[in-house]
């Protein structure tokens, strides 16, 4: 079965792709490459560097015409979409526009997306369920909500099917420090550099941190299961910063204290998701505790530090 994967350069499609491989199927991705590497992608995948926003997508989608397109592909900075709103809607709004209508035409059996705990905005301490009132903070928030309405809504005219993935904080191996779950990669960075990172706040706000093996998994799974239906994939707990970065000075063995930083304006401060829908219709449940995801991620940074 042939998956095209755009963003399959980038952080989590990487994962995605090498999972698909190793399940079974045939990828193929399509990415800029505007924060993605190459060298993610195994040298065997058939490989468009293209913009999805650009008319020649159509072409990919006549010429391979994928049983399954997950799409992964967008600008994923929350502080760029303020800056820069039109540019963030034309690659996250219009890019899945066009994808959608490429997957229309050409009989695509399943649109699986990667949305995002954006798309809550802020919300009490509790475990946010997929019922709960959207109420997105940013423009990418509401880029990654304006899409899920797009591919509900070309599911109701056309009967495109689709799931949507709705992330957590997500961290892993090639995780870059820009995006939403950066500060587990920026910390280990800065740490293993010797420098102290910053805590903005008090430090106490707090995240669902999900390992990227898992999301990739979840996005494998929703190929066959989670028709037409919403998932938040995340772990249901929660850890807050200061937590973080005492398991990971911890885990570096490393003495530096945090650099204090005034409140960032718009931070979210409590953030947690319900995976029971997702338990119940994916059979997805996570694999990987924070200790054993952070142990393998700094595994990661120490091989890339030694490579350097
Ligand atoms: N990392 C997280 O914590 C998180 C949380 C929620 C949702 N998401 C979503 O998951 C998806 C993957 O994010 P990621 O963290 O792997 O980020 P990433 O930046 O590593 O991956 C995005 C990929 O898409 C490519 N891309 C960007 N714009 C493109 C365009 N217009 N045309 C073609 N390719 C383009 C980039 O080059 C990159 O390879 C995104 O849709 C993001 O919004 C991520």
């Amino acid at each position: 079965m042939k998956v095209l994967v755009t963003g399959g350069a980038g952080f989590i499609g990487s994962h995605v792709v090498d999972l698909l491989i190793q399940s079974g199927y045939e990828p193929i991705v399509v990415d800029n490459l505007q924060s993605g590497n190459r060298k993610f992608v195994p040298p065997n995948v058939r490989f468009f560097k293209m913009d999805i926003s650009s008319p020649q997508i159509e072409e990919v989608f006549a010429r391979e015409k994928p049983d399954v397109v997950i799409h992964l592909a967008a600008q994923v900075d929350v502080a760029y979409s303020v800056k820069k709103p039109v540019e963030d809607a034309n690659q996250n709004i219009l890019g899945t526009i066009r994808l959608l209508a490429c997957s229309q035409k050409f009989n695509v059996k399943k649109f699986i997306f990667s949305s995002s705990c954006a798309v809550y905005g802020e919300k009490d301490d509790c475990s946010i369920k997929e019922t709960f009132p959207v109420q997105p903070q940013s423009f990418y928030g509401i880029s990654k909500h304006s899409s899920e309405l797009y591919i509900q809504t070309f599911h109701q005219l056309f009967q495109l099917p689709y799931t949507i993935l709705r992330y957590a904080n997500v961290y892993g191996p090639r995780q870059s420090s820009i995006g939403e779950g950066g500060v587990i990669s920026i910390f280990f960075k800065k740490v293993l550099n010797g420098d102290a990172p910053y805590i903005f706040g008090d430090g106490e706000q707090t995240r669902d941190f999900v390992f990227v093996k898992d999301v990739a998994r979840a996005n494998v799974l929703s190929i066959e299961k989670g028709a037409n239906g919403i998932f938040n994939i995340g772990t249901n707990s929660k850890t807050s910063i200061n937590q973080l970065f005492q398991i990971i000075t911890s885990l570096t063995n490393s003495k530096l204290s945090p650099i204090p930083m005034p409140e960032r304006e718009g931070d979210i401060r409590y953030s947690r998701l319900d995976n029971t829908e997702a338990v119940n219709l994916l059979s997805w449940k996570p694999d990987f505790d924070l200790q054993t995801g952070l142990n393998e991620t700094l595994n990661y940074y120490k091989r890339m530090l030694k490579d350097k």
